[in-house]
Formats: structure tokens, C-alpha cells, sequence
């Protein structure tokens, strides 16, 4: 009934998340309010680990993807559930460094690090680093010397690969900031440098080829092309490869129009690729690695807004207005990502009525959910959008200096708040008076 499957309607017909009513939710935490179901989270961190044991017999690692919602809360949890990390920022690092997750099993990424990151990292033992670009290189190398390690390294690669998303989260081409590219020779020329340095070792391959793809093909493709240029670094620089790393980007349904592949499927087509590849250029089959963010954690997620007002314009459109909008999820007015509603307090009622749901920010494309059908709505109602839990809170912002909501974590009909409602007091914190 609901896109998310975490979703119920209990006897008052109040929508529930986590053996929780989401009506209670609101009048114990207020709105707007983020709210996580973590069993979900944890059943969809092992879909991928299962994957790799039965598709890879357990030679792999499923890394988390910070960016689509990084907290100390999420960090534990991953952590517990075995998983590794990709972080892509001191921010990131600084988070699970905090939350005590096994710096052996973080992966830190991003296409532009400073050097106070690199020392983090280096220093903070963080297991392997993707570096971007030979400034990159050059300065890891130094840093690494000067720490008097041997820093493990892999490039972001750029496959060449069109998936076929939106273009601003579309990152396996040529024409992209992250990486280095294949076709032009770039690729090949930056592992002969680091193959040359002292400081790191090169033993892995890195590509991500985009975020929100529904086709399996895009991402055999990929596993194609990185192997066989694993085996061309074999060949011509005798250099081995030992850890393949294949981005995340698997797609989740966010409204009935989405189809997604079932992930154990995804990785069950490309280990195929990979073994076939692997044997044809005489390769030992690498350590795999893959980094799920949304498909982990949006799913989990939904967000809880009081409705505060009800504007019929005859003939143009209706606007339902809610306490919240693009500071607590921009991705409407970044990419026009289409998501869907319930009216959480009459979670059963027939979808009716056709309404553009808004925000609260003075920014005409503050909405949330444009001409989508809702149960008839009246003021003081709560509504839920569905399949928040990624590039909401990590995205978030205070424009209009809006204090970004709480986090509570739902499990078995218990509650808890994981990241706290920001506060005026905090949005002057920095402030100088
Ligand atoms: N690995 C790398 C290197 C990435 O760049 C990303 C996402 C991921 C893994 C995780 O991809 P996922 O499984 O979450 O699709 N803000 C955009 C998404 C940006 C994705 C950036 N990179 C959105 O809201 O749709």
C-alpha cells in the first residue's frame, strides 16, 4: 500500500513506523520531525552482506555511504552490523572517528581534499584512501612519508559509462569533476606515478558511476571495464590489483513510479561479470567493495510535518502548507525528485484530492511534492513523506534560519531521539556579538 514497505495503518487509523503511531511521534517530539526505523536499516545492510557471501563467497566488504545521512547514530550502527564506511569529508571522518567505528574498514573519498584531511586520515589510520588527481597524489605521498607509513590507495575511475539518471548525479563519464579517466590515458598514467612512489600502494580500483539507476546493465558494464583494466595494469606495469571497488548508486522506490531491481540481483549479475572478466585476463578475483547510502537508508526513513495551512487558488492549483520544506529536504528544488505522502493521521483514507504540498521558506520553489494526490487535508493534520531517510538530513540547510529538526530512531514500538532539534540558541552559536 505504502512505497515503503516499514509502513502500516494501525486501528486508529494513525500510519505507524516501527510499531510506533506516528500521531504519537508529533505530540511527543513536535514537527517537523525525521524518524528512522533502525530495523530496516539494519535488514537492508545485510541484503548486501548476504550478497557478498553468496555471490563472492564473503571476499568483500559493503561500506556504508556517509553522505546519505552520517551521524554518530548511523556510524554505530553500521559499525555494528559489520559493515566498513565511505566518508567523504573531515566532517564525515570526524563523526566516525567519534563513534569509535574500526578505522581498518573506512574508505575515504571526495575530489578535492585538503591537506589538514589527508593528515586526519593518515594519522586516524584510516584503511585505504580514493585519491582523485595527482595533486592529490603527490601531497598523500609526502604526508604518508612524513608519518613514516605506507598508505593503501585507490583511484576513482571514470569508466566511461552513461547511466542513465539525472545528469547532476550522473559521475561515470569523462566529463565529470570526480576522478581520472580511462580513455584519454590518464588513468593508466597516475597508477604508474603512485606504483613509482615510496608512501602508497595502489592496490585498489574505484568507480562510481552514478546515484538512483535502475538498470543492472550500467553496472556490469562497469565491472567489465575496471577489470579489464586491472588486467592491463597487471600486464603492463605488473601491478595487482587486489580490491574492486564498484560505487554505490542502486535505486529505491520513492513514489509507485520507480522500479527498482532487487540489490541482491545487482550484485549477482555484476559477480558474474566480474569472475567471467577475472578469468579471461587470468586475474585472482579481487576483494570486493560496495557502497550502498541510499538504497541503506532512505527507505527507513520518513519525515512528519503539521500541517498549517490550506490555500485553494480556483482553477490554478491547491497548496497545502507544512513546518518544514527544502531546509529539511532540498532534493525538490535541487533535482525535482518526486516523492510520496500520507496524511499520517488518516493513513487509511482514499487519496482524493490533488494538492502541491509547500514549505515554509520564502523561495517559490520550495515545495515538497507537486500536484500529488493526498487524502483531503485540514489544518493541524500531520503528513508524512515517505522514503526520506538519504540526502535529507545530510543535505540539510537553515536557510531562512529555520533550526533543522530532530532525528528519533523508531524500533519495536520504542523511540529515541538520535540527533537533537537544533535550537535558536544554536543557529547564533557562531555568531560574533
Ligand atoms: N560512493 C560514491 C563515491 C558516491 O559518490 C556516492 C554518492 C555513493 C557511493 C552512494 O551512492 P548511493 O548508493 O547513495 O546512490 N544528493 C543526491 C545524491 C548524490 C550522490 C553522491 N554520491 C540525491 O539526493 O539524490
Amino acid at each position: 500500500m505504502f512505497v515503503s514497505k516499514n509502513l502500516s495503518v494501525n486501528g486508529k487509523n494513525h500510519l505507524v513506523i516501527g510499531k510506533n503511531d506516528t500521531v504519537e511521534l508529533v505530540k511527543r517530539f513536535g514537527t517537523p520531525l525525521y524518524v528512522m526505523d533502525e530495523e530496516l536499516i539494519r535488514e537492508n545492510c545485510r541484503v548486501y552482506k548476504n550478497a557478498i557471501d553468496k555471490y563472492y563467497g564473503g571476499n568483500g566488504l559493503v561500506l556504508y555511504a556517509n553522505k546519505a545521512f552520517c551521524t554518530v547514530y548511523t556510524c554505530k550502527l553500521a559499525a555494528e552490523e559489520g559493515l566498513g564506511a565511505d566518508v567523504v569529508s573531515g566532517g564525515e571522518l570526524y563523526t566516525a572517528v567519534k563513534a569509535g567505528f574500526p578505522m581498518d574498514r573506512i574508505y575515504f573519498h571526495g575530489n578535492n581534499k585538503t591537506a589538514e584531511e589527508l593528515e586526519m586520515a593518515v594519522e586516524n589510520g584510516v584503511g585505504h584512501i580514493i585519491v582523485d588527481n595527482i595533486y592529490e597524489l603527490e601531497m598523500l605521498n609526502d604526508i604518508a612519508k612524513s608519518h613514516g607509513v605506507v598508505q593503501k590507495i585507490m583511484f576513482r575511475i571514470k569508466p566511461g559509462i552513461d547511466a542513465h539518471t539525472h545528469s547532476y548525479i550522473q559521475t561515470g563519464q569523462i566529463d565529470s569533476k570526480f576522478g581520472v579517466a580511462l580513455e584519454n590515458g590518464e588513468a593508466f598514467e597516475i597508477y604508474e606515478a603512485a606504483h613509482k612512489m615510496s608512501n602508497v600502494n595502489p592496490d585498489g580500483l574505484h568507480c562510481h558511476i552514478g546515484s538512483q539507476i535502475f538498470d543492472v546493465e550500467p553496472f556490469c558494464h562497469a565491472a567489465q571495464v575496471m577489470m579489464n583494466f586491472a588486467g592491463d595494469l597487471k600486464d603492463k606495469l605488473g601491478l595487482e590489483i587486489k580490491n574492486l571497488n564498484l560505487g554505490g548508486g542502486y535505486g529505491i522506490m520513492y513514489t509507485e513510479k520507480d522500479d527498482p531491481v532487487p540489490y541482491d540481483e545487482y550484485i549477482k549479475h555484476v559477480s558474474e561479470v566480474v569472475k567471467a572478466t577475472a578469468k579471461k585476463r587470468g586475474l585472482d578475483i579481487p576483494f570486493i567493495l560496495m557502497e550502498p547510502g541510499r538504497s541503506i537508508v532512505a527507505p527507513a526513513g520518513i519525515t512528519l510535518y503539521t500541517v498549517g495551512g490550506v490555500k485553494d487558488i480556483k482553477n490554478v492549483r491547491k497548496y497545502v502548507s507544512v513546518d518544514g520544506g527544502m531546509g529539511d529536504n532540498p532534493r525538490y528544488i535541487l533535482y525535482e525528485s518526486e516523492y510520496a505522502a500520507v496524511v499520517a493521521n488518516k493513513a487509511g483514507n482514499a487519496a482524493t484530492d490533488k494538492v502541491t504540498v509547500a514549505g515554509k521558506c520564502c523561495e517559490s520553489g520550495d515545495l515538497l511534492l507537486k500536484d500529488t494526490m493526498l487524502a483531503p487535508v485540514e489544518v493541524g493534520d500531520t503528513l508524512a513523506v515517505l522514503a526520506t531517510g538519504a540526502y535529507n538530513y545530510s543535505m540539510a540547510s537553515n536557510y531562512n534560519r529555520i533550526p533543522r529538526p530532530a532525528v528519533v530512531a523508531v524500533k519495536d514500538g520504542e523511540a529515541r531521539v538520535v540527533v537533537k532539534r537544533e535550537s535558536y540558541e544554536d543557529l547564533i552559536k557562531n555568531d560574533v556579538f
